[in-house]
């Protein structure tokens, strides 16, 4: 609050400095001029906000200049602070206040507000740093309003929690209201009260602001930090279907403290507790291009993918992909306990120190990718490579579906048998593994009930067929596969290729039956099919025994959908798995089409 009694601020208006004026001109906003004093939010369908804020004058001073108060006896640095502003601006005492202050070596820092009546202004600050003793910078964004409403409220704070928190779909977090002036774009000051609202589930923090004469929701802040990264997004296959800006993918309620920090550490690369994207060496990352963890690198298709922008474009999209999948299979029952990748488990249990090591553009090898699954405690370790097939060559860290595929064999290794690492090991288990890994980068891809068919590397072979024999699919023309197939073979990509058919398939038929939900991966509580459907592949992979078969690894769904859903699906599931041969007496490679008497 201000400090000063009336001589002294005549005294400092009459030593005011004469280059003050910019920071209290009327100031008439051209559109394209906006981005430094305007944002628009969209906080829900019905509610959007154009906040604005004072544009902010600032000046530096190099080494520094004299404020000519501090030659005299010395003084707190609140007082210093406020009287310099006076001087500056050109305001009387009443019009400051001082808000806080530190030192720091030979440097001090002052944040002061404009005041009215005694009451702060929230958007018209200044700031003040001193280098031994010298003004080194002053930054002020005061206003010099046209009309300003009365400091006594008319509208009570309580009387508005309620639409407050409908507005803002959160809940009052009891934190005291305050009563403040808000500086409006036409360049009148409103009363409001200031509330603050949030919601754990989506990760939104709010301070609203209301007008205290009516009621009606001004402005707010935004306590939610932004990130944003230039990707594919997850239901995005290949580069050719365009890279995006997503803002604030991370999903907290599986990594708490969203991308980029553990413990005590933060970072502003493609490091987190989830995830590490690197390339050659683990220190060899993606700094954010922007402050506020910006990660924006578009792939440049016609470069080499060894361009500085590409090597950048490819950890970043790398970094997103393998946390998103992170986040979902969490909801979907990855977590600590059940032996997940993460640096710091927050004292959920499982081994921690084991974030996801990805390489991209590996030397290792070429034409295609892997994923080493030691047990919980330790990193797993997944190299993507360069595709050789084309000019420029193509990387494989800008194919999600190849992305997916990885990441799905440290699911399924590590929630088969117990976090071990050691159950898809015999070739049968090794095929699955494969298919499951088909399946899952399957329904990532999907973007409505329609089923189609799907189709895994075709952007890096830049062969629509991608590099399976057949594409996935509900029609046995298009894709024959049986478990009798299964016979003869050895490679496990092969074998997988019939276990992710036969899971497209259950999908399609859950689908069917109970429709498809676009928010599948932040909402596990739906009813849709392919929300059931990612709930039995998870439980199904922790029940199943160390090494399954196809036969118990259908065995596993079974009981996977008695145990959740009660056999809801029970009849569902074994039409569709008898569809392609794997029925209630398949073994050895025969098939059998036999269903439950009571389906
Ligand atoms: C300035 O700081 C001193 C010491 O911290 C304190 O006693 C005084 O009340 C402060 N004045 C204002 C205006 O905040
Ligand atoms: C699959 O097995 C069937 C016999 O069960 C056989 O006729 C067919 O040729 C096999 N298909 C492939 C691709 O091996
Ligand atoms: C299937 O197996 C059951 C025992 O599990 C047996 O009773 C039945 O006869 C078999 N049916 C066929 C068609 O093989
Ligand atoms: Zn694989």
């Amino acid at each position: 609050m201000a400090a000063f009694n009336k001589i002294l601020s005549s005294v400092l208006l009459a030593i005011a400095y004469s280059s003050i004026a910019s920071a209290f001109q009327e100031r008439s906003v051209v559109d394209d001029l906006k981005h430094s004093t305007h944002r628009v939010r969209h906080i829900s369908r019905d509610l959007k906000l154009e906040v604005f804020h004072p544009e902010s004058t600032y000046e530096t001073f190099g080494t520094g200049i004299e404020h000519t108060l501090d030659a005299r006896a010395p003084r707190d640095l609140n007082s210093t602070a406020l009287s310099f502003i006076q001087s500056r601006l050109g305001v009387d005492a009443s019009s400051v206040g001082f808000k806080s202050g530190y030192t720091d070596g030979g440097e001090k820092f002052a944040y002061v507000k404009q005041y009215h009546d005694g009451i702060p202004f929230i958007n018209a600050v200044a700031n003040v740093a001193w280098k031994d003793d010298k003004v080194v910078s002053f930054g002020a964004s005061f206003v010099k309003p046209n009309s300003i409403a009365g400091s006594r409220p008319t509208v009570a704070a309580s009387s508005v929690i309620s639409k407050v928190e409908a507005a803002f779909d959160g809940k009052y977090n009891g934190r005291p209201t305050g009563l403040e002036y808000l500086a409006q774009a036409d360049g009148s000051v409103a009363l409001v009260h200031t509330i603050q609202v949030q919601n754990l589930d989506v990760n939104s923090w709010y301070e609203v602001y209301v007008d205290a004469h009516t009621g009606e929701v001004l402005s707010a802040t935004d306590y939610v930090a932004d990130a944003s990264y230039t990707v594919l997004p997850i239901n995005k296959k290949i580069l050719t279907e365009g890279q995006e800006t997503l803002t604030n993918p991370q999903d907290t309620l599986a990594s708490p403290s969203g991308w980029h920090a553990w413990g005590t550490t933060t970072t502003t690369t493609t490091s987190g507790n989830n995830v590490l994207a690197y390339r050659s060496t683990t220190t060899s990352l993606t700094s954010q291009s922007a402050t506020g963890l910006v990660f924006n690198y578009p792939y440049t298709a016609s470069g080499a993918p060894s361009t500085t922008a590409n090597i950048n474009s490819a950890r970043t999209n790398a970094f997103y992909v393998i946390n998103t999948i992170h986040d979902f299979a969490y909801r979907y029952g990855f977590t600590e306990t059940a032996f997940n990748f993460q640096t710091d488990n927050f004292g959920r249990g499982g081994a921690a120190n084991d974030r996801v090591q990805v390489s991209v553009q590996d030397s290792s090898g070429t034409n295609n990718a892997n994923f080493a699954t030691p047990p919980d405690g330790q990193s797993g370790i997944c190299r993507m490579y360069i595709w050789t097939q084309t000019t420029p060559n193509r990387d494989g860290s800008l194919e999600n579906d190849i992305l997916v595929h990885e990441m799905t064999h440290g699911i399924t290794n590590r929630m088969t048998g117990g976090g071990t690492g050691r159950c898809l090991q015999t070739t049968e288990a090794g095929g699955l593994g494969e298919g499951w890994s088909d399946a899952l980068a399957d329904w990532t891809q999907h973007k409505s009930a329609t089923v189609r068919d799907f189709v895994l590397g075709d952007y890096v072979t830049n062969n629509p067929a991608g590099i399976r024999t057949r594409p996935y699919s509900t029609s046995t023309t298009t894709n024959p596969l049986r478990y009798s197939n299964v016979s003869g073979l050895t490679s496990v990509h092969r074998i997988g290729e019939i276990w992710a058919n036969i899971l497209h398939n259950v999908y399609a038929s859950l689908v069917a039956q109970h429709g498809w939900s676009a928010t599948a991966r932040t909402n596990p509580a739906g009813t849709e099919g392919n929300i059931v459907f990612l709930h039995l592949f998870l439980d199904a992979l922790r029940l199943q025994p160390c090494n399954p078969t196809f036969v118990t690894a259908r065995a596993a769904w079974i009981q996977a959908d008695a145990n959740r859903y009660s056999g809801a699906n029970r009849c569902l599931l074994w039409r569709a798995f008898a569809s392609r041969g794997l029925g209630l007496n398949a073994s050895g490679f025969v098939d059998n089409t036999a269903i439950p008497s009571d389906c």
